[in-house]
C-alpha cells in the first residue's frame, strides 16, 4: 500500500447512516450523513426494529454522495472501515454487510472499528495537534466513560457510568419535561433562557471514584418535581407545564452534570498528572454550557482543550475513516469473517 493512504469510513450503529473520505495527504474530503431523527421524534426515541430498515435505503446513495464530493473515485480508496461495535445489531449490520459487499467487490481490504474509539478520537479530524497522554470523557446517549489515551488505539478506560449515561439523563428528564426528541438539545436551549443558572440543587457526586452514576439524578429530579406538584406520578403526567419552570429544571439540571463532569475530571487530573490536554466527545459534548466548563477547568490547571464541532460530536463516519486510516498505516486490517457484537 502507498504512502497516501484514501479510507471510507462507514457509521451506521444507532439511528445515523453516515460515510467520510479521509486521506493521508488532505486529512477529511467529504462526510455525508443521514439522520433519523425526524423519524423517530414522534416516538420520543429510538425504537431498534425501526432503525435498519431507512438505513438499508439509504446507505447506497450516502456511500456514493461521500465518495462524489471528496472528488475521489472508488478506485482510488484503498480501506473500507465500518463500525462493528456496539451498536443495535440490526443498524450495525447494515454498515458491516454493505462494507463487505463493496470491499469484496472492488477488491478493497476492510477495518472493523468500535464506535467509542471512534468518539476518542474525533477531535483529532479538525484538530492535528493534541498531545499524548491527554484525558478523554467520552459522553453519549449510551456512554459516559473517562479514558486516559496514550497515543492514536492506546488508550485505557478509568472510569465508567455505573447505571445510565449522561445523554440518557438529558433525554428521560427531557420527556418528563414533554420537550422534542432529542432532549439534550432542547434543555440546552431552555437552560440559556435563564442563564444556566442552579436553582434546585439537585444532589451533586462526592464520592473520590472516577466512575459516574445518572440514574440517581433522574430520580432526584423526578422527585423534585413531584415535591413541587409539578408532576403527578400516578399519572405519569406533567402538572406544570410554564416554560419558566422547565427552564429552571433544565438549567438546574445542566449545572449538576456540569459540576458532576468537572468533580471527576479534577479527581482524574489529580491522579494522572502526566496528562497534557482534556478532549470531550460524544453528543453531550455539543452542549457549549458544559464546554465552557472543562474548557475552564483545563486553564485553571494548564491544560489545553479539545472538541469536535457538533457534527462530530454526535455519531459520523470521519470519526470512523480517521481511525481507519491509522489502523490501516499499522497495516492492522480486519478478516472477512468480521462480524458485529452488540
Ligand atoms: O454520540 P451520540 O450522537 O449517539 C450515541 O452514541 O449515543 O449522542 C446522542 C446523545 C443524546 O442523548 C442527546 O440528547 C445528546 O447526545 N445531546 C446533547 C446535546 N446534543 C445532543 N446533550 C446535551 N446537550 C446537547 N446540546
Ligand atoms: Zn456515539
Amino acid at each position: 500500500m502507498n504512502n497516501n493512504i484514501t479510507v471510507l469510513g462507514i457509521e451506521t450503529s444507532c439511528d445515523e447512516t453516515s460515510a467520510a473520505i479521509y486521506s493521508s495527504k488532505s486529512g477529511l474530503l467529504s462526510h455525508a450523513l443521514y439522520s433519523q431523527i425526524p423519524l423517530h421524534a414522534h416516538a420520543g426515541g429510538i425504537i431498534p426494529e425501526n432503525a435498519a430498515r431507512p438505513q438499508l435505503e439509504k446507505i447506497r446513495g450516502i456511500v456514493a454522495s461521500a465518495i462524489e464530493t471528496s472528488g475521489k473515485e472508488i478506485n482510488d480508496i484503498d480501506v473500507i472501515a465500518v463500525t462493528n461495535t456496539p451498536g443495535l445489531a440490526g443498524s450495525l449490520l447494515v454498515g458491516l454487510n454493505f462494507a463487505k459487499a463493496m470491499a469484496w467487490a472492488r477488491q478493497k481490504k476492510i477495518i472493523g472499528v468500535n464506535h467509542l474509539e471512534g468518539h476518542i478520537f474525533s477531535s483529532f479530524i479538525e484538530h492535528k495537534d493534541i498531545p499524548f497522554p491527554h484525558l478523554c470523557l467520552t459522553a453519549s446517549g449510551g456512554h459516559t466513560e473517562l479514558y486516559l489515551v496514550y497515543d492514536f488505539g492506546v488508550f485505557e478506560l478509568i472510569g465508567q457510568t455505573l447505571d445510565d449515561a449522561s445523554g440518557e439523563a438529558f433525554d428521560k428528564i427531557a420527556t418528563r419535561l414533554e420537550l422534542p426528541y432529542p432532549g439534550g438539545q432542547a434543555i440546552e436551549r431552555l437552560a440559556l433562557t435563564v442563564d444556566n443558572h442552579d436553582f434546585f440543587s439537585y444532589p451533586r457526586p462526592t464520592a473520590k471514584t472516577l466512575d459516574f452514576s445518572f440514574s440517581g439524578l433522574k430520580t432526584a429530579v423526578l422527585y423534585d418535581m413531584v415535591k413541587r406538584n409539578a408532576y403527578d406520578l400516578k399519572t405519569k403526567k406533567l402538572l406544570q407545564k410554564d416554560n419558566v419552570f422547565k427552564a429552571q429544571v433544565a438549567s438546574s439540571l445542566q449545572v449538576c452534570i456540569g459540576d458532576t463532569f468537572v468533580h471527576k475530571l479534577t479527581l482524574a487530573l489529580s491522579l494522572h498528572r502526566t496528562v497534557r490536554a482534556i478532549t470531550f466527545v460524544g453528543g453531550v459534548s455539543c452542549n457549549r454550557y458544559l464546554k465552557q466548563r472543562i474548557m475552564a477547568l483545563c486553564a485553571q490547571h494548564g491544560k489545553t482543550f479539545f472538541a469536535p464541532s457538533a457534527q462530530f460530536c454526535t455519531d459520523n463516519g470521519a470519526m470512523i475513516a480517521f481511525v481507519g486510516h491509522y489502523r490501516a498505516q499499522k497495516q492492522e486490517f480486519s478478516p472477512w469473517s468480521l462480524d458485529i457484537f452488540e
